[in-house]
């Protein structure tokens, strides 16, 4: 969905154009490669129609995000064609992780399928395509030698990442939610060393970046070698990285209930640069349909979690993910999930109707629901959601909130910010520019932004 910030693209250069599917950890790993592939010469296009390589970096989640990743191979096999073959097709990411081969059976247009832990091995992998001339399937798990043959010192120049980029300090996951495919798409949990996360966040400063999001799929899971030698956890880590000057905030995401320790909840209390907005899925609010998706947690032990960090941290905005029509849900189970909502509000969520996906333990139960109930639980729930988004949003309005501006607007002179609480907001550029963190009256809100004036600091 997102791509790759570009690269100046020279007439004679190779092109690649890398189309990111999913979760932020997709978007991180894109530039990656695009900036492994930078040392190998190629430049980031911003289409498939003038590029030499093109890599959909896949998820799996859910089927339908598999099932895209066909279909654009579809399209694709006629630009291949157009080419005469010269064209290189690619899939990496979880969808080549979890089929493999199978993806060059059913897409036979594919030359190299890779999975998450292996593309710095792709200009290797590249080079074996060119001389064997046959598809080149990698999906091993080595997910410290990705990340020791990323931290190595590169001639590379970071591509550019704005003034809000990503830094994947967690990889993996051992939760084994029996709905979920991370575990075996990702690998068993694993943390990278402090001292690199905190030269990679100087590094990102020094490109311009004031805002950093610790991304993971088990971020709060974090854990490693401090930089004193003694063992830290993400709350640590946070108030290391607050002390790089220039950078301005910092976000993290995925967290699970159960990985939310007392330092982590502290930091959020007296860290200033760390946003009062957190992403704490919770996928139901029944303890039934909880023990069964093997969450290790209840509803009550989430609101009473949720009520510590409002303790410690008043003004935070909460947001979660949910899972409804997992097998056997009754009615019942589904009014209980309503219920958590309404009991702990939330400024914005994702709901989804389970998925059941190959492999996992929940896809092999017998009491799989129907569509028409996944849906018809999904609308009432979202329309529950949203209106507690746009209740958040309405009562944005007349305060005055910090906004770091991103990038221009469609309009003369407008620029787009974020609030802390992940809000777009719209206002008139004055003086300042992209980069300055403003303080903003919010005047208006819209269904998902909202639009406000400078104030003096
Ligand atoms: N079906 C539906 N939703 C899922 N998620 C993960 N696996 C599935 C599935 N099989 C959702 C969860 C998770 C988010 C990233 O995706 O809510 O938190
Ligand atoms: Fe999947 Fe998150 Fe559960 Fe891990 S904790 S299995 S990534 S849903």
């Amino acid at each position: 969905m997102t791509d790759p910030s570009a690269a100046t693209v020279g007439s004679n250069q190779r092109k690649v154009f890398i189309k990111t599917y999913g979760c932020q950890m997709n978007v991180y790993d894109s530039q990656r490669m695009g900036e492994v592939l930078g040392e190998r010469g190629y430049a980031v296009t911003q289409t498939a129609d003038d590029a030499d390589l093109v890599i959909l970096n896949t998820c799996h989640i859910r089927e339908k995000a598999a099932e895209k990743v066909y279909s654009e191979l579809g399209r694709l096999r006629r630009l291949k064609e157009s080419t005469g073959g010269a064209l290189k097709i690619a899939v990496a990411g979880c969808v080549a992780q979890a089929e493999g081969e199978e993806i060059v059976r059913r897409a036979p247009v594919v030359d190299l399928v890779f999975g998450p832990q292996t593309y710095h091995r792709l200009p290797a992998l590249l080079d074996q395509h060119a001389r064997t001339g046959t598809a080149v399937i990698e999906t091993e798990f080595p997910a410290h030698e990705k990340f020791d043959a990323l931290d190595a010192p590169s001639s590379a120049t970071p591509l550019k990442r704005g003034v809000a980029a990503f830094l994947t300090v967690q990889e993996g996951c051992d939760k084994f939610c029996t709905f979920c495919v991370v575990p075996y798409t990702r690998g068993a949990e694993f943390s990278r060393p402090a001292a690199r996360i905190v030269a990679e966040a100087r590094q990102l400063v020094e490109t311009g970046v004031r805002e950093i999001t610790l991304l993971g799929q088990n971020v709060n899971a974090w854990h490693g070698e401090g930089l004193g030698g003694k063992e830290w956890s993400l709350g640590h880590l946070l108030d290391e990285l607050s002390a790089i000057e220039g950078l301005q905030r910092l976000r993290y995401t995925t967290s699970h209930p159960r990985d939310m320790d007392e330092a982590l909840i502290a930091a959020h209390g007296r860290n200033p640069k760390v946003m009062p907005y957190l992403h704490l899925p919770v996928q139901s609010g029944s303890d039934r349909m909880l023990k069964a998706m093997n969450r290790k947690h209840t509803a009550a032990s989430y609101v009473e979690l949720v009520a510590r960090i409002r303790q410690a941290r008043p003004d935070i905005a909460m947001s979660s993910d949910f899972i409804v029509g997992f097998p056997d849900e009754t009615d019942a189970d589904f009014e209980e999930t309503m219920q958590l909502v309404r009991e702990v509000t939330f400024a914005q969520a994702f709901s989804f109707k389970y998925s059941p996906r190959p492999g996992t333990p929940a896809a092999g139960h017998d009491a799989q629901l129907p569509e028409d109930v996944k849906s018809e639980r999904l609308a009432r729930l979202q329309t529950l959601l949203l209106e507690q988004q746009a209740a958040f949003n309405a009562r944005c309005v007349g305060r005055t909130l910090d906004v770091l501006l991103e990038k221009p607007g469609r309009k003369p002179g407008q620029l787009i910010g974020r609030s802390p609480y992940l809000q777009s907001v719209f206002l008139d550029a004055g003086n300042c520019s992209v980069g300055d963190n403003v303080r903003v009256e919010i005047t208006a809100t819209g269904p998902n932004s909202l639009t406000g004036h400078m104030v003096d600091a």
